[in-house]
């Protein structure tokens, strides 16, 4: 179930991942633009991790554990594609977070483009949809290198602006 790119490694979680997928969310720097903020103990990690195996188990495919060719066995982010409900409607959401130690590199671009491909190659999709919020300037950077472009706002944090919702179509 492991999969390559040309510098990263993505495989489905497993409880083995618990401790760092903590790490990388419970760490404030890669939440700052969630209003929900970072995940504050062991037990909410293990609810999310619960939550993508879940995932897995139902539908074959969901949130990757992500990690370098170099090194394997230290992950640095998760992310991919799963299911989520946006308002009445079940789309198909590209997501991504990287421990802060992997930003700038280019692996959210990379990963983002791989999960596109998968999306539309071997899951047969024709749509992909990722939500973002309007000041993140850097995951939209991501999304609009990947070919993604703004298609709806989504009124999803109260009181603030809008999310902005990026959608990929698979071409041909
Ligand atoms: C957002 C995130 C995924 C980006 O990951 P990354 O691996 O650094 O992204 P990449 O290197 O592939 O691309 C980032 C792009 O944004 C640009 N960028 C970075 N910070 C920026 C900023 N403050 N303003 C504008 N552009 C910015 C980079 O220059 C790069 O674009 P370029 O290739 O044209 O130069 C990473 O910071 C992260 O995991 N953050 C925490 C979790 C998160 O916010 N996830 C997204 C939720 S929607």
């Amino acid at each position: 179930m492991h999969r390559t790119t040309a510098r990263l490694v993505v495989r489905p979680p497993t409880a083995d991942d618990l401790e760092s997928l903590f790490t990388i969310y419970g760490d404030p720097a890669t939440h700052q633009f969630n209003p929900s903020g970072p995940l504050r103990d062991l037990g909410q990690a293990e609810a999310l991790l619960h939550v993508w195996l879940k995932h897995w188990e139902d539908k074959g495919y969901g949130q990757w554990a992500i990690s370098t060719c170099e090194a394997p066995q230290n992950l640095i982010g998760f992310g991919g594609l799963d299911a989520r409900m946006y308002v009445d409607v079940e789309r198909l959401n590209l997501g991504y977070r990287f421990a802060a130690t992997a930003w700038g590199k280019g692996y959210a671009t990379e990963l983002s483009q791989a999960a596109l491909d998968y999306g539309f190659e071997e899951l047969g999709l024709n749509e992909v949809f990722a939500v973002v919020r309007p000041n993140h300037s850097a995951s939209i950077r991501v999304l609009e290198k990947i070919g993604m472009r703004i298609v709806d706002f989504l009124d999803d944090v109260p009181g603030q602006p809008p999310s902005l919702v990026f959608k990929a179509r698979r071409s041909g």
